[in-house]
């Protein structure tokens, strides 16, 4: 589909002047020196055939989008009910990294798995007696999707790793609150680990794919965790995927996604039967990757982006 792919050029060119209005991540020190201006994205159809366009021949770390990844990975290992035991599915209206819910609020376990305190709290529950097993096993997971092995970046995990006051603070937080099983220092080596994985377009597109297909690879033909799981994934994407900012991503792009101050943004388009003449109507895996970010955290630019597209396609959920 050359039309698509020209299509793209189009759309991917006119928002590259949204990344003014963003700039790459400062708190840690090795994603600041990430190039603000570039602007990639990569859609997979339903076939496994990507559409790539722009920056696209880029590594970059997940991030926060590992928190999905994550929250996915502990589901299908420990099961629905045992993790929604451990983290609840409501949103804060806070900043990702904040503590005032906690303060305010006490509760009984961090609100969701996407903002740092239940993201944390995930990763320490990955199946593994050592922080390396943990890592590995969800290694092995996420690679069962893409189908090739994947690597830390070892430079942004040390950045984080030395400047990670608030997670730390976090973590010692919960820790002093009884959620925390692990020690606070291995359970923030498995989540910076996390964070830190080298991902491409190509792969982040395969599992937003997945997760829009319910858990089932199109590609493959296998169903890779079950579509309860995928189901409050979606949920958790569309509720608290781009944190402060998730109701005017629902309102104006409508796709369930989820970001990570690297500038990547992984979204997933279910099947949409209707007004057959449009794109991907056996839905997608998206991935963009813009590394000047906004105050919320997300990708300014390739949120621009993705609404143009889901407007264009009318990729909306709702
Ligand atoms: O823990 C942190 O602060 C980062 N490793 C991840 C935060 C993040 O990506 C939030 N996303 N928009």
């Amino acid at each position: 589909m050359q039309e698509v792919v020209d299509q793209l050029e189009i759309w991917v060119e006119e928002n590259r002047s949204h990344t003014i209005l963003g700039e790459t991540a400062k708190y840690i020190p090795a994603l600041a020196e990430q190039d603000p201006s570039q602007l990639g994205i990569c859609i997979m159809d339903y076939d496994g055939d990507t559409y790539s366009v722009g920056d696209t021949n880029v590594n970059f770390t997940l991030q926060s989008v590992s928190k999905i990844i994550s929250f996915v990975a502990l589901c299908h290992f420990k099961g629905l009910d045992f993790v929604l035991d451990k983290v609840d599915v409501e949103p804060t209206g806070e900043s990702f990294n904040s503590i005032i819910p906690f303060e305010i609020h006490r509760p009984g376990k961090p609100f969701n798995p996407l903002i740092n305190a239940g993201a944390i709290t995930v990763a320490s529950m990955l199946p593994g007696d050592t922080v390396e097993e943990k890592f590995d096993r969800f290694l092995l997971f996420v690679e069962g999707m893409i189908g090739h092995n994947l690597e830390l970046d070892d430079e942004v995990y040390q950045s984080e790793w030395k400047t990670a006051h608030r997670n730390r603070a976090l973590a010692y937080y919960l820790k002093e609150s009884n959620l925390l099983d692990l020690d606070v220092e291995e359970a923030l080596e498995i989540y910076i680990r996390l964070c830190s994985i080298s991902i491409n377009l190509k792969d982040l597109a395969k599992i937003g794919l997945v997760i829009a297909h319910d858990g089932f690879d199109p590609v493959e033909e296998q169903q890779i965790f079950s579509s309860d799981v995928a189901r409050i994934a979606k949920v958790l994407m569309v509720t608290c995927g781009m944190y402060n900012s998730s109701g005017k991503f629902a309102a104006h792009v409508g796709i369930p996604a989820k970001s990570g101050v690297s500038g990547g943004i992984m979204a997933s388009v279910p099947p949409k039967w209707h007004s057959e003449e449009k794109a991907f109507r056996k839905g997608c895996g998206i991935a963009v990757f813009g590394p000047a970010i906004d105050a919320n955290g997300n990708s300014a630019a390739g949120t621009m982006l993705l609404r143009q597209i889901s407007t264009e396609w009318d990729f909306s959920i709702f």
